[in-house]
């Protein structure tokens, strides 16, 4: 495992698309699932289940629910697929349904120990869903909720728009942060502008 500190993590994770076919070996995969598992739920109820899919064939038919814009992922030697069903998760009032939020928060813990391990893992919704699921046997109460495409970095970017040409390069834009950071109460900005952040980085 790396010793990458997280705020350091936090800041090299991006969503990239030029991947290496080279595999991902069984100590890196199981230490991105130990990620997983050591994520917090509500109540501790794990809703989340993952299929690490590596087979040939099962990538192979997998791949086959990639449209064209995300014909990139079809490099990658590794994909996770994360579903869940409501039921194995806090059903609270006012829509606090949380599996989905659950399994958001094991997937980004995954991605940041993925990414101390030089490693991209890049969360995608662009599949077709119910045919994946067909591929994976998942059964049809569970929503794949996402693919996770792992890869290490690789150089062939000849399958990439230029607008992920562009996201390669520079990271896509934030919202600036007084429209969606409030100070002690909706829509109150807690800062006027991103520039006046000191985050204490540099
Ligand atoms: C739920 C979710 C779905 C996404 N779906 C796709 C996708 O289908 N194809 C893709 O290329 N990127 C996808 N992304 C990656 C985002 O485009 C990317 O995270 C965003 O542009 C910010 O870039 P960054 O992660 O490098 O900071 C997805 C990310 C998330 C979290």
């Amino acid at each position: 495992m790396s010793d990458m500190p997280v705020r350091e993590a936090v800041g090299a994770r991006r969503a990239r698309r030029a991947l290496s076919s080279e595999a991902i070996r069984e100590d890196e995969l199981m230490a991105m699932l130990e990620a997983m598992r050591l994520s917090p739920s509500c109540n501790n109820n794990q809703p989340w289940n993952a299929i690490a899919v590596r087979g040939d064939e099962a990538l192979a038919s997998l791949k086959e629910c990639l449209p064209r814009g995300n014909g990139w992922a079809k490099a990658s030697p590794l994909i996770i697929a994360v579903c869940s069903r409501d039921d194995d998760d806090c059903l609270l009032s006012d829509r606090r349904d949380y599996h989905l939020f659950d399994c958001g928060l094991a997937v980004g813990e995954m991605m940041l120990a993925a990414t101390g391990m030089g490693i991209i893992a890049h969360p995608i919704a662009g599949y077709d869903p119910l045919k994946a699921k067909e591929a994976l046997s998942i059964p049809g109460e569970h929503i794949l909720i996402t693919l996770v495409v792992c890869g290490r970095p690789g150089s062939d970017s000849s399958m990439l728009s230029e607008k992920q040409l562009l996201a390669e390069r520079e990271r896509p834009a934030r919202k600036p942060w007084r429209e969606n950071f409030f100070a002690d109460r909706w829509g109150s900005p807690l800062v006027a502008d991103a520039e006046s952040v000191d985050t204490g980085e540099n």
